[in-house]
């Protein structure tokens, strides 16, 4: 009976289907075979959130899917991309196979291939996005006769796979448009090629134009910002014998982003909608090393120092005289090629923090481990590196290139990149190896001596001035003092006699210069002024503090020398001298671009991080600005003076001070009004610094601008008025990425917070920075008006004036 009544259902469907056709007009998300939509009617996905429908663009007109509640045509797919239609008299039709039709004069224009034959099927708009053809009273879990999200055009949603079914060898890749208003395909593509290593690349045509680099099993490669742990979105990688994909959703659902690959701009970018506008959130390609083979082969590529083009090492310029004039497209070759006689002729060099090369030529096995993939990469002579193809926990698998190495990208944060190892001929191995122990046979020569000059002084004097101390005392002493001593001689002969040419700075704490040691290494001496009253004993306790800290963001420590007169301390020299150099003037400025200046903002973070937190003195640093901040030869920034304040002259390290360190324009309010310092008052600092690296402009030094607010007031006024965007220094403009800089100008204004308990950590800062989490609004700024200009004084800390004279606070009232 019930089959029946089934049979008779059915045999009325198909008369009612052949014979008349219903037009939707009313709101629904699916279109049966009793229906068609026309020109100017939609269906709506069940929770409002997309909309299917007809839309015009340059007098065409197009099948789509939109956002229903975002103003604006903002189009996610569209079906006839290549074959715009009329508006009058087109149709959209569900046929009893199961395949949607378009037609336009009754012509099939579009339509929808459903390989196997539907017996009820119902086309449905889903809230993801997705339009979907279905079985009716198909059950749960089912597969789709049809989607729309296998047919994507230029934007990618979440939950969207791209990449291959294997078993119908059927691929799914974005393809931009040709224009914002040209849905007609375009020349960029974006999608998963089947190399054995598995990587998703941007094509301009058939050419290769940008690579994330793979999988790695934590995230592609080349794009250090994907996190595991990321607050927004899930990532999501699968290969296996059946399908390969990349698909993202959002942990919060109630979130609404999308990928868009973009013809005019050359670029995927991810939006993420604000409830007024889509904010940029990342752009793809990033940098000009981003760039499919910007650097040529065996080559690196980096943006953190000049040139941007390295040789691997090992490896020399293939035309050395192209190289030098900066055409890096010959690459470079091997300085010893490879003899790959035997197991010893060759071998490997680690090297890190790369984004993998092109692996085009590559061989993957996910069974043996990285011992084993030596010797596999060992034994095949045309095997130029080796990793691990899955670098999460201990890492595992291995994977091989083969031939010339391609398109590596290195990071500035080693962790930001993973290892790889590359082979070399084994005198090759050998020259760098070398070096290497050279070097620390000279400092452990050096290092000798000053023990044996050590041990001499302090038994001499331990002999003189106390006779009673037992032998043991001694000895333990000896083994406490870990930092160098180096004698006067050995400094003032470096220095010239402190000449004043040798002079290159003055900081808080006394002149510095530069000196060079007899064996041609450079050094910074910082001269202490020698009026405090502290005793050398308790200088010498405070300096072995200070030696202890040690982290690749702080200027490194290399000895002091003391005598009756004089303190000195002994430190590394940075070539490229201090951040205020560069960001404050307009020809050096240009050295620094965005993703270098982002890089030194992180450094810094990361030193101040580990003062406040990670050492275990938890040092305040208390004069944190511009010039404190040095530069090496890679553009690492490196902060100095730390720990001064607390050796020299400061008594404590939290709490309140009668002697004010500092200076104007860094200081916290609650800091130079009332002495109260603490990690906040750092933060504080941290924040103006940030804010000058955008804007490369001091934050006293706007009085050109004939305004009352200084750089504080100035960026509080505009972020209010949400034109943040003009802090941006012109130097910048080009290279900058705006949600990274919008980002910063962000947390530098959290960090100016009035109150020190609103501020964030260093710890959250560096979180904030690096994530793409959302951030709190700032509460209202300190210190942001200014009465005067004072650029002559402005440098000189504030204990050598009357800082009374010159502060005047808006919330606080001077003393
Ligand atoms: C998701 O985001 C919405 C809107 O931003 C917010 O109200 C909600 O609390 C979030 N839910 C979760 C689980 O975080
Ligand atoms: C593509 O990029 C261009 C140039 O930046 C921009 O004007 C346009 O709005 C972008 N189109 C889309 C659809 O985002
Ligand atoms: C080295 O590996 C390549 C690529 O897998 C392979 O084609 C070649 O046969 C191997 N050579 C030897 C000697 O195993």
């Amino acid at each position: 009976m019930k089959f029946i009544l089934f049979l008779m259902s059915i045999i009325v469907h198909i008369l009612f289907s052949t014979y008349f056709t219903a037009f939707i007009t009313a709101e629904t998300s699916s279109i049966t075979q009793s229906q068609s939509l026309s020109y100017g009617n939609t269906i709506v996905s069940s929770r409002g959130i997309f909309e299917l429908g007809f839309f015009n663009l340059g007098n065409k007109t197009y099948l789509g899917i939109w956002y229903k509640n975002i103003p604006l045509q903002n189009v996610v797919w569209v079906a006839n991309g290549g074959s715009p239609i009329n508006a009058s008299s087109s149709i959209l039709k569900l046929n009893s196979s199961g395949s949607l039709v378009l037609t336009h004069n009754n012509m099939a224009v579009w339509s929808t291939s459903s390989p196997e034959k539907a017996k009820n099927p119902v086309a449905e708009l889903l809230d993801s996005g997705n339009l979907v053809i279905r079985e009716e009273n198909g059950e749960e879990g089912e597969t789709y006769l049809w989607q729309s999200f296998d047919y994507p055009s230029n934007t990618m949603l979440a939950g969207m796979k791209i990449g291959w079914d294997l078993r119908k060898n059927f691929s799914t890749r974005l393809i931009a448009w040709k224009s914002d208003d040209d849905p007609t395909p375009g020349d960029l593509s974006w999608g998963i090629t089947l190399h054995p290593y598995r990587e998703i690349y941007m094509m301009k045509g058939t050419q290769k134009y940008h690579r994330l680099g793979p999988w790695n099993g934590l995230r592609f490669s080349g794009r250090p910002l994907m996190k595991p742990n990321d607050p927004i979105y899930h990532y999501e990688f699968v290969s296996n014998k059946e399908e390969v994909y990349y698909r993202w959703t959002l942990k919060n659902t109630t979130l609404i982003s999308k990928n868009v690959l973009n013809q005019t701009a050359q670029e995927r970018r991810r939006y993420v909608w604000s409830g007024k506008s889509w904010s940029l959130y990342a752009t793809m390609p990033e940098d000009n090393c981003d760039h499919y083979g910007a650097c040529g082969a065996n080559t690196y590529c980096t943006t953190f120092t000049l040139p941007m083009c390295q040789c691997l090492k090992g490896y020399k310029p293939k035309s050395p005289e192209k190289w030098n004039s900066m055409d890096w497209s010959d690459g470079c070759v091997l300085k010893h090629p490879l003899s790959c006689k035997d197991k010893l002729s060759d071998g490997f060099l680690l090297l890190e923090g790369l984004k993998v090369p092109d692996t085009t030529d590559t061989s993957l096995d996910e069974t043996i481990d990285l011992k084993q993939c030596r010797t596999k990469c060992l034994n095949n002579c045309s095997c130029m590196a080796y990793a691990n193809s899955n670098i999460s926990g201990t890492g595992s698998g291995c994977v091989m290139w083969f031939g010339d190495l391609l398109d590596i990208k290195k990071f500035p944060v080693p962790e930001n990149g993973q290892p790889l190892n590359i082979r070399l001929d084994a005198s090759e191995l050998d020259a760098i190896r070398h070096k290497k122990n050279s070097k620390i046979i000279i400092v452990t020569s050096i290092a000798a001596t000053l023990v044996v000059t050590l041990a001499i002084f302090f038994i001499c004097r331990r002999i003189i001035a106390d006779k009673s101390k037992t032998k043991e005392n001694m000895e333990r002493q000896l083994e406490d003092l870990d930092v160098p001593l180096f004698d006067l001689i050995t400094i003032t002969n470096a220095t010239n006699n402190f000449s004043s040419y040798n002079k290159i700075g003055e900081g808080g704490f006394g002149p510095v210069y530069k000196g060079r040691l007899v064996d041609g290494k450079e050094i910074a001496v910082k001269r202490l002024s020698t009026s405090s009253g502290q005793g050398t004993n308790e200088f010498i306790t405070e300096v072995k503090l200070i030696a202890k800290l040690q982290h690749r963001n702080l200027v490194k420590l290399l000895g002091c020398c003391f005598g009756q007169q004089e303190k000195l301390l002994v430190y590394e020299y940075m070539v490229n001298g201090s951040l205020d150099t560069f960001i404050f003037d307009k020809i050096k400025g240009k050295l620094l671009d965005w993703p270098q200046r982002f890089h030194i903002i992180f450094g810094i973070a990361r030193g101040l991080l580990y003062l406040h937190q990670d050492s275990r003195l938890r040092i305040i640093h208390r004069d944190l600005k511009a010039s404190n901040v040095l530069l090496d030869e890679k553009s690492n920034p490196k902060i100095s003076d730390f720990g001064l304040a607390r050796a020299f002259g400061g008594d404590q390290t939290e709490g309140n001070t009668n002697r004010v360190v500092g200076t104007y324009g860094y200081m916290a309010p609650e800091y130079a009004v009332d002495g109260q310092f603490s990690i906040k008052s750092d933060v504080f600092s941290f924040g103006i610094l940030l804010l000058e690296i955008v804007c490369g402009n001091k934050n006293k030094a706007l009085c050109h601008r004939n305004e009352t607010l200084n750089l504080v007031g100035y960026a509080w006024t505009l972020w209010k008025e949400q034109n943040a965007l003009q802090l941006i220094d012109s130097s910048i403009k080009d290279s900058c990425v705006i949600p990274e800089v919008l980002r910063c100008i962000h947390v530098s204004l959290l960090c100016l917070q009035q109150y020190p308990e609103d501020r964030p950590t260093m710890a959250s800062v560096i979180q904030m920075l690096g994530s793409e989490m959302e951030l709190v609004e700032p509460k209202e700024v300190g210190f942001f008006q200014k009465r005067m200009c004072d650029e002559g004084k402005s440098s000189s800390t504030l204990d050598q004036m009357s800082y009374n004279h010159e502060l005047s606070f808006t919330s606080f009232d001077g003393r």
